[in-house]
């Protein structure tokens, strides 16, 4: 078990974009358990994307499992994800590892179809809507260097100091 260093906005490697991953390999497996035990070690994670512990390749995880009240598909590695369609359009609140003062109000699609790869090399393709789907597009906006406070349509009145980390 492995907890990385989480890089911290306003650090300028967060706005860089990361490389598709091409080898599905025991490094790429050492890093996915990595990644994860890092998402477990912070508090209330529901997600997390390489590039957040300084690793440049487009591997995200996304976990629900603690939260049953929205449909989800537990626990997910998603290599090299595109979403492929999208429909609809929510506002919620979102907050992030490396932005850990705040949280934001957010447009983001309500249901989208993703495809990618498991840590394995096999092609998925996952339907997702409502909190899971906003999870989705929160992590792969990472792997593209952007962080929710960049998706703000107001900061004054759509950013807020965190509060506390339960819920
Ligand atoms: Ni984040």
């Amino acid at each position: 078990m492995a907890i990385r260093d989480v890089l911290v906005y306003p650090d300028p490697r967060l706005k860089q974009i990361s490389s598709p991953v091409t080898k599905f390999d025991s490094a790429l497996q050492d890093f996915i358990r990595d990644l994860n035990d890092t998402m477990l070690a912070g508090p209330g994670c529901v997600g997390i994307a390489a590039p957040q512990v300084g690793h440049f390749e487009r591997i995200v995880i996304v976990d629900l499992t603690s939260k049953p009240k929205n449909p989800n598909h537990g626990k997910l590695v998603l290599i090299n994800p595109v979403i492929v369609e999208s429909s609809g359009e929510k506002i919620g609140r979102e907050g992030c590892l490396s932005v850990p003062d705040y949280t934001g109000n957010i447009v983001r699609a309500k249901n989208i179809t993703l495809s990618a790869y498991d840590e394995e090399g096999n092609p998925q393709s996952y339907e997702m809507k409502g909190f899971e789907a906003r999870v989705a597009q929160h992590e792969i906006d990472h792997l593209d260097g952007r962080l929710f406070l960049d998706r703000l349509v107001c900061r004054r009145s759509e950013l807020f100091p965190r509060q506390n980390y339960a819920e």
